[in-house]
Formats: C-alpha cells, structure tokens, sequence
C-alpha cells in the first residue's frame, strides 16, 4: 500500500503517521523528518536545507526529489510506504510519478487532512516532540498521559521545533497554501485524492485514515 499524507504544516500529518506506521506496518518517509536529521547531523544537505527552513521556504525541488528517490530504492519500501510532506510542488509530483514507474509501483490514495488557519496556528505554537523516539504532542490538544513522560517510550526529555516560531510560521503557511492547491487538483485529476476534515480528535480522524485504507 503506497500513501501519501497531505497538509498544511499542523494539519496533523505526522500525528497520523506515528498511528499508520504502527497500525499498517508500513515505513514512514517524512521529508521533513529526513531534512531535521540532516541538520542535526549538520551534513551538507542539513546546511542547505536549514537556510530555507529556518525562513518557512520549501528546500529547492532538486534536492528535495533526490533524497526521496535514495530513500524509495530502499528494500523496506517493498511493502509499501507513507510518503509525507512529499510532494509539495507540482515538480515533485512529476519527479514522483516518474520514480515510481522506474520502480514499478503506483500511489494508491493521497489523503489530504484539511483544518482552517487560525487552528494550524494555536497547534504549530503548543506543539512539542520527544526527543528520543520523536513523538508529537501538545500542550493543550494531546498532551502525554503522565506529564513529563512519553506515552510511546518512556522518555523524559522534549523539544520544540525552530520552524514553530511565530513570523516562521506565517510564512511556512503561506508557501504552503500557495504550494499545496496544484498538487490537490493533480491528484484529483487522477482519482487517487481524499480530503478529510482535521479538525477534529485524533482518533476520530484515525478512522477516517482507517476507512479509506481498508478500502
Ligand atoms: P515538515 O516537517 O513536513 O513540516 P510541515 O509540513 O510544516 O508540517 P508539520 O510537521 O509542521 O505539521 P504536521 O502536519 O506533521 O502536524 P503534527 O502532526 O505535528 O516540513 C518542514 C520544512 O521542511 C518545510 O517548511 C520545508 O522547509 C521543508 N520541507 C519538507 N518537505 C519538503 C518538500 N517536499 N519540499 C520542499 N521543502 C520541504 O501536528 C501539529 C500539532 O497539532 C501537534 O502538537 C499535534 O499534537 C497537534 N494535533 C495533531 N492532530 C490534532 C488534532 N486532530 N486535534 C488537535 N491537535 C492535533
Ligand atoms: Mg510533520
């Protein structure tokens, strides 16, 4: 099974991903995700990566479909994966489709999680993540069962991300909408595209995931 997870930054992408990888089995390939440890790492690509980053823009396309095209050659991929934040320009989208018939493979369902502006704010400014197995919470919407404690590992540490400040925000949603409204009628176009409404619990909008997976 071949996904995809759109929307805007706080959408939820990535709270529904720890839900699908541990549901479905399949390997979770975040962009997003591959850039952060990359400049954690401060490796090339992390450099180049964090001048766009830290200013909310999109790393450029070239970069960008190179590491995920490494990343789905990989063997895990066999059974499946969950592309997100990837596609986000028309290019990748090509780029994307492109990759796939080299490898034989087709995207099955692009799921587009949609929740309004004002929200994706209030979520982008209490977000928080464990810092040894990466879990997201959030001060007041999820936060962990015990306070203090990862409810997935145990862990006792947390971080926030650099890109959740205020001005950066604004900008990554901007870019974001400007960047998403193509790629939404490309899928579309394609019959592969569901939209669904985020905002609302985390589990209930599991089980919209759930339905159209299963189908
Ligand atoms: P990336 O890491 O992909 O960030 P993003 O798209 O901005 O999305 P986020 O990770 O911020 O949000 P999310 O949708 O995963 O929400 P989450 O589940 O955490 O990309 C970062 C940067 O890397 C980009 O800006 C760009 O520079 C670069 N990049 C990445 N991919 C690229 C690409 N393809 N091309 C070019 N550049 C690229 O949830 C958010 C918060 O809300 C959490 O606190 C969570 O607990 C809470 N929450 C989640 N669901 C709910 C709910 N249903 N109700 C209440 N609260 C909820
Ligand atoms: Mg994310």
């Amino acid at each position: 099974m071949n996904l995809i997870l759109m929307g805007l930054p706080g959408a939820g992408k990535g709270t529904q991903a720890e839900r699908i990888i541990d549901g479905y089995g399949i390997p979770h390939i975040s962009t997003g995700d591959m850039f952060r440890a990359a400049m954690k790492n401060q490796t090339a690509l992390g450099l180049e990566a964090k001048s766009y980053i830290d200013k909310g823009e999109l790393v450029p396309d070239d970069v960008t479909n190179g590491i995920v095209k490494e990343r789905l050659a990989e063997p895990d991929t066999e059974k499946g994966f969950l592309l997100d934040g990837f596609p986000r320009t028309l290019d990748q989208a090509e780029a994307l489709d492109k990759m796939l018939t080299e490898l034989n493979k087709k995207i099955d369902a692009v799921i587009d999680i949609h929740v309004e502006e004002d929200v994706l704010i209030e979520r982008l400014a209490g977000r928080f993540m464990c810092k040894n197995c990466g879990a997201t919470y959030h001060k007041i919407f999820n936060p962990p069962t015990e306070e203090g404690t990862c409810d997935r590992c145990g862990g006792h540490e947390f971080y926030q991300r650099e890109d959740d400040k205020p001005e950066t925000v604004k900008n990554r949603l901007t870019v974001n909408i400007k960047s998403s409204a193509p790629i939404l009628a490309y899928y579309k176009e394609k019959n592969v595209l569901h939209t669904i409404d985020g905002n609302r619990e985390i589990d209930e909008v599991f089980s919209d995931v759930k339905t159209i997976i299963d189908n």
